[in-house]
C-alpha cells in the first residue's frame, strides 16, 4: 500500500495507492481512509459520478393533478418537476429566463409558474405567458424565452431527472441504458401499481459510501440489528449492468421485526424465486430498492459533503393492500421496523465515520461476505481515477 497523505492531494488519485483495492476480493483491501473524508476526493466523485447521474425525484403518485410540483437541487443545478394541464410530468431548470431567479421552492401546487423577482409568468408546459415591461426590448420574443427543459423519465412509478448537459467526453444516456437486466429481474414486483405511503428524509454525518456499502452487506446484521432483525444470510446475485443485488432467503416478508407475521398478501403473480426471499438491490451509485414479498422500500443516498449524506426513504405497497380496512393499523408495525433498522444503520455509519478520521489508519481487509463493498469500491475507482493509468479492476 503506497503511503498517501491528505495534505498532499496529488497522491489522492494515484493508481498505486489503490493497487490492493483492485485485487480479487479474497486478497483485497478496503478503500483508503481519505476516500471517505477528503474534500478533493469528494469533489471528483461529484463531478464524475453524481453530476451526470439520473436523479430520483420521487414517485409519480406524489404529483396528483395538474400543477402539482416539486423542486430538487441536483448536482447539475436546481430543477422543478410539474404536472401539466395535459397530465404529463415535465422537468425544467428551476431558473428564470430573465435574470435567473429560482422560480419555485419545495413542493405544492400552482396554476402557473410566476417568478418572485419581476413576475415573468410561465405556463405548466414551460411556455412564457407574460413578461411585464418587455414591450420596448427589440427583438424580444416570448416564444424563445420559455423555461429550459431538463430530461425526465419514469420507470415503475419512479420519477427521475437529469439536468446535466452532454459533454464531448460524456454522453448522458437514457435512464435504462445502464440498468442491464434490472427491469427484467424486478419487473414482477409491479412497482408501477404500488402507492407511496410514507417518505422520510435523514441527514446523516457520514460519507455516502459508508451507507451504500452497509446497505449491501448482511455481515453487520447480527450485531447492529441484533434485537430488531437478527442475523440474516445473503447470497450475491449475478447481475448485468450498473446495479447489484443481494438475495436474503426467507419465506415471509422481511419488512417486519424478527418473529412478527403480517396479514398482507404477497404481490400478485410473484414467481417462485421472488416468493422465497427478498432482493436488496443497489442501482449505482447509490439508490437502493429493497423488494420483499408484500412491499418495496427505497433508500436514496445523496452526498451532502465529504462527511454528510442526505438519505431519502420511501415505503410503497400495492394499491390493493393500501385499500384494505386493516392497512392503517397493520402498517404501523412496518413503520416501527423501518424506523428502527434505518436508525441503526444511520447510527453505525456515523460511528464508522468518526473512526475514519484517524488519518494514519491503513486500509482494512474484507470478508467473503463483503463482495458488494469490494465491487462498489472498484466501480467508484473506475470513474474517479484517470484512464488509462487507472486500468481495469482485477477479475473477482
Ligand atoms: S429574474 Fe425572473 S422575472 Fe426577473
Ligand atoms: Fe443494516
Amino acid at each position: 500500500m503506497a503511503r498517501c497523505s491528505m495534505s498532499d492531494p496529488s497522491h489522492l488519485f494515484s493508481p498505486a495507492a489503490f493497487a490492493n483495492v483492485r485485487k480479487p476480493l479474497r486478497e483485497a483491501e478496503t478503500l483508503p481512509t481519505w476516500c471517505y473524508t477528503s474534500p478533493d476526493f469528494h469533489r471528483r466523485e461529484i463531478e464524475r459520478i453524481f453530476k451526470p447521474a439520473w436523479r430520483l425525484v420521487g414517485r409519480e403518485d406524489e404529483f396528483a393533478g395538474a400543477g402539482a410540483f416539486r423542486t430538487i437541487d441536483t448536482f447539475a443545478g436546481p430543477v422543478l418537476v410539474v404536472r401539466g394541464d395535459d397530465g404529463r410530468l415535465r422537468a425544467f431548470l428551476n431558473s428564470c429566463r430573465h435574470r435567473g431567479a429560482q422560480l419555485l421552492d419545495g413542493q405544492g401546487r400552482c396554476g402557473a409558474i410566476v417568478c418572485p423577482y419581476h413576475a415573468w409568468k410561465y405556463g405548466l408546459d414551460g411556455s412564457l405567458l407574460g413578461a411585464p415591461a418587455m414591450d420596448k426590448s427589440l427583438g424580444f420574443d416570448k416564444r424563445g424565452n420559455g423555461l429550459i427543459a431538463a430530461r425526465l423519465e419514469t420507470w415503475g412509478g419512479f420519477v427521475f431527472v437529469n439536468a446535466s448537459r452532454d459533454a464531448p467526453d460524456r454522453r448522458i444516456g437514457p435512464l435504462l441504458e445502464a440498468w442491464g437486466d434490472l427491469p427484467e429481474v424486478l419487473g414482477p414486483y409491479r412497482f408501477g401499481e404500488m402507492v407511496l405511503v410514507r417518505r422520510i428524509d435523514f441527514d446523516v454525518a457520514c460519507n455516502w459510501k459508508l451507507l451504500t456499502e452497509n446497505a449491501m452487506e448482511e455481515y453487520h446484521t447480527g450485531t447492529v440489528h441484533r434485537v430488531s432483525l437478527g442475523q440474516q444470510q445473503g447470497e450475491a446475485v449475478a447481475t448485468r449492468g450498473d446495479w447489484d443485488a443481494l438475495f436474503i432467503r426467507q419465506d415471509t416478508t422481511i419488512a417486519l421485526m424478527t418473529g412478527e407475521t403480517s396479514p398482507f398478501p404477497f404481490v400478485a403473480g410473484l414467481p417462485e424465486r421472488h416468493r422465497s426471499g427478498t432482493f436488496f438491490t443497489m442501482i449505482y451509485p447509490s439508490l437502493q430498492l429493497a423488494c420483499t414479498q408484500d412491499c418495496m422500500w427505497y433508500l436514496d443516498f445523496q452526498p451532502a459533503g465529504p462527511e454528510r449524506t442526505k438519505v431519502t426513504v420511501g415505503f410503497c405497497f400495492p394499491r390493493a393492500t393500501v385499500a384494505r380496512p386493516d392497512f392503517a393499523a397493520v402498517v404501523e408495525r412496518y413503520y416501527a421496523r423501518w424506523e428502527t433498522s434505518i436508525g441503526e444503520d444511520n447510527a453505525i455509519g456515523e460511528v464508522q465515520q468518526k473512526g475514519m478520521r484517524a488519518e494514519a489508519r491503513p486500509p482494512g481487509r474484507l470478508s467473503w461476505k463483503e463482495h458488494h463493498v469490494h465491487k462498489l469500491a472498484n466501480w467508484v475507482l473506475d470513474r474517479v481515477l484517470d484512464p488509462p493509468a487507472a486500468g481495469r479492476r482485477a477479475a473477482e
